[in-house]
């Protein structure tokens, strides 16, 4: 794992971004693994505009989101497609037939996460992996006690990641219970993944997946046995880390 503290969560956004630029110049039809949540509005927003202005080519990317809630149809407006769409797509020079995000109103949920994961291996798998990280250690929607060689399917959601999404659907009934997520697994067969998570309500959970051990418990903690994963933090995220010291001499300020 390369582990980079950065001082802001403004600075971790943009090394989040010119990682995002060099990968998609050394290969334009990079295949792209996106998350959605509070993290990603700040990357999404600086990305677009930053790949406008630099031209970066975006139109031969095929992308892939890790998650929708089930019983949500595309149009709803907490949707993650909308979320998507509204953030990134909308901004971007990207045909939204290259975008793909599982079908939430779909009538055999378990089908449709079938569905995702032949496409996904159909485009020949993820070549870069965007993640952020739950405060109790979930990657996409894979929740503790997910299993480590999942591959696409209905998770149901546990009571802190419904509360801590309360705040997008207004009242608690609101809030899906179920969601179809690329399994951990399909994320782990990546090449290359760059997990961003800062403030410090993810310091335990950052802690947890560095340097905790490999535990079904803590998901993101997975990302251990990945060859490539690159993990984005700001100091306050970083909190509770025991080698800070080490990270910071490999890796001064996240350079
Ligand atoms: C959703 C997803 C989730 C979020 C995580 C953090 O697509 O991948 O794993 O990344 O719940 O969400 P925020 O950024 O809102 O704290």
């Amino acid at each position: 794992m390369k582990i980079l503290i950065l001082a802001t969560k403004n600075e971790a956004v943009e090394r989040t971004v010119r990682l995002l630029h060099t990968a998609i110049r050394k290969k334009p039809n990079l295949v792209l693994g996106l998350a959605t949540g509070g993290t990603m509005l700040d990357v999404y927003q600086s990305f677009a505009k930053s790949a406008l202005s630099a031209g970066l080519e975006t139109d031969k990317l095929t992308t892939f989101n890790l998650d929708e809630y089930i019983g949500l149809p595309a149009n709803h407006p907490q949707s993650y497609r909308t979320y998507m769409n509204d953030n990134l797509f909308a901004n971007l020079n990207i045909p939204l037939s290259q975008t793909y995000i599982p079908r939430g109103d779909a009538l055999d949920p378990e089908e449709e996460a079938h569905r995702y994961e032949a496409l996904l291996s159909a485009a020949g798998g993820l070549d870069f992996q965007l993640l952020g990280l739950g405060e109790n250690g979930h990657i996409g929607f894979n929740e503790p006690s997910s299993s480590l060689a999942s591959r696409t399917r209905v998770k149901t959601l546990t009571r802190s990641t419904r509360d801590a999404n309360r705040r997008y659907f207004g009242c608690d009934e609101g809030v899906p219970k179920l969601a179809i997520t690329m399994g951990i697994r399909s994320i782990m067969d990546a090449k290359s993944i760059v997990l961003l998570a800062t403030g410090s309500e993810k310091a335990q959970a950052v802690f947890d997946m560095i340097e905790g051990p490999v535990s079904a418990s803590c998901p993101a903690s997975a990302l251990q046995f990945h060859q490539n994963t690159t993990i984005i933090l700001d100091q306050s995220s970083a909190a509770e880390l025991r080698n800070t010291e080490y990270y910071q001499h490999v890796h001064k300020d996240g350079v």
